[in-house]
């Protein structure tokens, strides 16, 4: 989960200030707003085009929410226990209400959409309930709910990309950034929302996408993710130059932009990523080596009750291809337990599937059961909780067997790291990431680097989430 607050005040150590609307002067400002983000990485970037819109109309951000006139929450419905946390922040924000007149309260996102203006009534104090896709038009919402009304908008949009707004960066370290090259889902995972919340898939123009990494490449930004529900169906047709673009040849654009600026994506549905794409990760270095490929189960009879199209064994042939071709990719999953009549033998193809793809890291989850979803109305969730919570301890407990196993094999491998700034625990040490993903610290010596530079960095020891290591050539 991603949690962030907007910064006010201009930091110095911040690369890419030329993005950068906020002001150590809150009086320029016709309001000040507060958003903070849950969920996906999606959300994060939307929220930072939010911001833009907000402030293309005279808001200026803050990060101290009791100033705010506004605050927003940008919501996410993927498990009941994401929209729980919604819930308590959302009482915590009414406190503040009652003692601020005229401060809105609005909630943007997932749970918007799924709740629509049923929210409203469930939630007393919520002045705006705004859905994805409905952002451009927030500006015109907060004057109607200072007007008193309640204002809604969750219509869905074919074709709405926010391509033509330059998102503001939201508490970035100047090094990573997102960047949303599609929007929607047109699958239908049984559990999952997001089809709903989120409505059809569609492509935003490779120019556009083009423009916005360039721009940040020279605002000083090294390392950019292109994001969407699944990637790989990435499509956009090119009437310009009568071409039409594919997530291969999106990457390589990307790619050629600068070989010091890296690229990742996420997330890639196992049934879509192709060759193409696999050969263009391996021919250019500045192409991270790490693929997110969820497997949710490794289960044959659940994967389809799961509508995921794709078998165990296909799955497993998808991993053999990715080794094949780019030998050394990081591979990490996500892993649901307790699906709809889960068996153990289920759960054991689960645990096997994971020691055969040897992922470097996982995203697991128990079943949570959505409403309005295909396995809702049509299968019974009846895995017992305490079920669930076993087998997902004992997936978790595997990973953590796995992720150890991984990094111990790279001890005495030498690695280009991206530096991403200072590690948490020690001033004297930099922590940065190695094209497969993995984090790396390591002490800064007598060297100039900076936040942005690479290292070349030798692991000399490792814990189950970090290898620490030290630098043998700049
Ligand atoms: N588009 C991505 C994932 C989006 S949601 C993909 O196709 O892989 C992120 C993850 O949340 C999913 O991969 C899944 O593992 C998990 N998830 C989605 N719905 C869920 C549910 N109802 N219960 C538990 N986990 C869920
Ligand atoms: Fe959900 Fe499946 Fe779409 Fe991912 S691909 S967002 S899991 S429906
Ligand atoms: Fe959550 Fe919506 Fe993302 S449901 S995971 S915020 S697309």
């Amino acid at each position: 989960m991603l949690d962030f607050v907007t910064d006010k005040v201009h930091d110095e150590n911040r690369q890419g200030e030329a993005f950068a609307p906020f002001s150590s002067d809150p009086n320029q400002f016709r309001k000040l707003f507060y958003i903070e983000s849950y969920g996906c990485a999606m959300n994060f970037a939307d929220s930072e085009i939010v911001a833009s819109i907000l402030h293309n109309e005279g808001f200026g951000a803050t990060k101290i929410v009791e100033e705010a006139d506004l605050i927003f929450i940008n919501t996410c419905s993927i498990r009941e226990k994401a929209e729980q946390t919604v819930r308590k922040r959302l009482t915590e924000f009414k406190k503040l209400k009652k003692k601020k007149k005229g401060m809105l309260v609005g909630v943007l996102g997932c749970m918007a959409e799924r709740l629509k203006a049923k929210l409203l009534e469930e939630e007393k104090l919520v002045d705006l309930v705004v859905g994805p896709d409905a952002y451009r038009s927030l500006p015109a919402l907060v004057d109607e709910a200072e007007g008193g009304q309640k204002a809604v908008n969750v219509l869905l949009s074919r074709d709405e990309t926010y391509a033509d707004i330059s998102p503001v960066r939201l508490n970035s370290n100047g090094v990573s950034a997102f960047v949303s090259i599609m929007r929607g889902c047109n699958n239908m995972c049984s559990f999952c929302v997001v089809p709903f919340t989120r409505g059809r898939e569609r492509s935003r123009s490779a120019d556009s996408i083009i423009a916005e990494c360039t721009t940040l490449f020279e605002n000083g930004y090294r390392e950019v993710t292109l994001l969407g529900q699944n990637v790989d169906s990435y499509y956009f047709l090119d009437e310009k130059n009568d071409i039409t673009v594919t997530f291969a040849m999106l990457l390589e654009r990307v790619a050629l932009i600068s070989p010091l600026l890296r690229v990742r994506f996420s997330t890639s549905h196992p049934k879509d990523i192709t060759d193409e794409v696999l050969h263009t990760i391996a021919k250019y270095d500045n192409i991270c080596n790490y693929i997110h490929l969820p497997v949710q189960s490794g289960s044959s009879r659940i994967l389809q009750l799961m509508n995921r199209t794709y078998t165990r064994e296909w799955y497993m042939g998808k991993v053999d291809r990715i080794k094949q071709i780019i030998p050394d990719c990081g591979i990490s999953a996500d892993i649901i337990t307790g699906f709809c009549t889960e068996e153990e033998q289920d759960h054991q193809d689960t645990l096997s599937i994971m020691e055969y793809a040897k992922y470097d890291y996982s995203y697991m989850f128990f079943y949570s059961e959505r409403p309005g979803t295909l396995a809702q109305k049509r299968y019974t969730d009846d895995v017992p909780l305490e079920v669930k919570k076993r087998r997902l301890q004992e997936v978790v407990d595997l990973q953590n067997r796995l992720s150890l196993e991984s990094n111990k094999k790279d001890i005495g491998k030498a690695f280009k790291i991206l530096i991403e700034g200072e590690s948490k625990k020690s001033e004297s040490d930099w922590m940065g990431r190695s094209s497969n993903g993995k984090v790396f610290v390591f002490p800064k010596e007598q060297y100039s680097l900076k936040k942005g530079d690479y290292a070349v960095v030798q692991a000399n020891d490792c814990t189950q989430g970090t290898l620490l290591g030290k630098i043998v050539e700049l």
